[in-house]
């Protein structure tokens, strides 16, 4: 299987290239991503739907590194986009603006004039008032924008409450019970081609029954307006589809894919995904170097990394836990290690009261399961540079960016 190797007795490897050459060579905090797993998983979850209309748009806001889009478009992926710059990411990676879905709560004046004008395959929209607006723009320009309308189902989703998206008190989409009188007027509008109807109800989600449950509301709809005589063409259940951080089961694609075309089949129309996390989450790893050992009272060590909340913000963020290795590995006996980073913050950790052996300053830590919401959360706090991140394929490795340096960061300062 494609991916990272830690064995008992050996030094840690990605798609048998030793990742202690990787770390020697480019240092420390360094992202390695393994292409074999990224292209095995984009695989996996596109061949789950087997011969049912459907099409996969990578959530690029999990990992938008330009070596990673271009992998996944030479794959085949089509692609979500949040922002103007995650399009602009997209078009670099060669995609066609019609391969592109725009979703996002408080799309600008100008992103969206912008995906007017570039024909993006479908803009989500939010609300009335934005339906209002791309209608405007798109007249203005003599044309007409493909639209689809972001509905909050108002479902629950067992998920950490900060990455739940689907109830009512969520500022995402329109209230579905809404949703039907907004589509059949956009539906009558100059400027738009209503072509779809969108929900995704939050991130991590390891029970596919709510995501079923979603995706039957959104199918009710969809078949309400079919019989409306609306012309869709496309129903976007959006992404959400959990990984299983600490080993423990995670849903299979084949499971997902029962679950929801179970439901949308029936209406015919063509199903779009736009998963983030589950294709690169389990691809990508962050390793980083001991800078600092400090023993507490209470017996326990803090182990104080070269990365913290800067390079890796879910700790801190969501509580998120993330299996650590050795690069390689101690023969120490295990203690109570707290991981944390060097950020003047105390939410600033990387993993708590894991037993593990004490390591020494200098040996490397390797944080599992970080190729989703990794790099791509990193910030420059502390005036830290981003860092680094390699792609090993083909039996070696190349870098796909560059540890940032500081006149990077105040390239743009005046
Ligand atoms: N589509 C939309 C409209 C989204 O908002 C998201 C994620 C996705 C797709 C992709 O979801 P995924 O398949 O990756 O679950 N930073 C958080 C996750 C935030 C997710 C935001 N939206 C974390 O580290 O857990």
């Amino acid at each position: 299987m494609a991916g990272f190797g830690f064995p008992p007795g050996g030094t840690a490897t990605c798609d048998g290239v030793d990742l202690v050459a990787v770390a020697d060579a480019e240092g420390t905090p360094l992202y390695v991503y393994s292409e074999p797993l990224i292209i095995e998983r984009y695989r996996e979850l596109e061949a789950a739907f087997g011969d049912y209309p459907h099409r996969i748009h990578y959530a690029l806001k999990a990992n938008s590194t330009l070596g990673i889009v271009r992998l996944l478009h030479e794959a085949g992926s089509a692609f979500d986009a949040n922002s103007a710059g995650e399009i602009a990411v997209a078009l670099r990676a060669g995609a066609a603006p019609s391969e592109i879905v725009f979703t996002g709560v408080g799309k600008t004046a100008t992103e969206l004039d912008d995906a007017v004008r570039l024909g993006i395959g479908a803009i989500n929209a939010e609300s009335a008032g934005e339906l209002d607006r791309i209608d405007r723009m798109a007249r203005a320009r003599g044309r007409r924008a493909r639209v689809a309308l972001r509905v909050n189902p108002n479902v629950r989703a067992d998920t950490h409450p900060g990455i739940a998206t689907g109830r009512r008190s969520h500022k995402f989409g329109v209230p579905i019970d809404q949703a039907r009188a907004l589509c059949l007027e956009a539906a009558a509008r100059d400027g738009l081609d209503l072509v779809g109807v969108h929900a995704h109800v939050g991130s991590q989600i390891t029970n596919v029954e709510t995501l079923g449950r979603s995706a039957a509301l959104v199918a009710e709809l969809a078949r309400t307006l079919l019989g409306d005589g609306v012309d869709l063409e496309h129903i976007d259940l959006g992404g959400g589809l959990g990984i299983a951080y600490d080993g423990a089961a995670a849903p299979t694609a084949a499971g997902y894919a029962r679950v929801l075309l179970d439901v949308v089949a029936p209406t015919g129309l063509t199903l779009l995904l736009e998963p983030g996390r589950w294709i690169v989450g389990p691809a990508g790893i962050l390793v980083a170097t001991v800078v600092d050992i400090k023993p507490q009272r209470n017996g326990r060590h803090f182990v104080v990394l070269d990365a913290g909340m800067t390079e890796f913000l879910r700790p801190a963020l969501y509580d998120a836990e993330h299996c650590l290795e050795y690069l390689t590995p101690l023969a120490t006996p295990a203690v109570t290690c707290d991981f944390v980073g060097p950020i003047c913050e105390t939410t600033d950790v990387i993993a708590m009261a894991r037993s593990m052996p004490l390591p020494e300053v200098g040996d490397r830590v390797v944080v599992r399961d970080t190729g989703a919401y990794g790099s791509a959360m990193a910030s420059n706090y502390n005036r830290r540079p981003q860092p680094a991140e390699a792609l090993v394929g083909g039996g070696k490795w190349r870098m796909i960016r560059r540890r940032q340096t500081i006149d990077d960061q105040v390239a743009c300062e005046c």
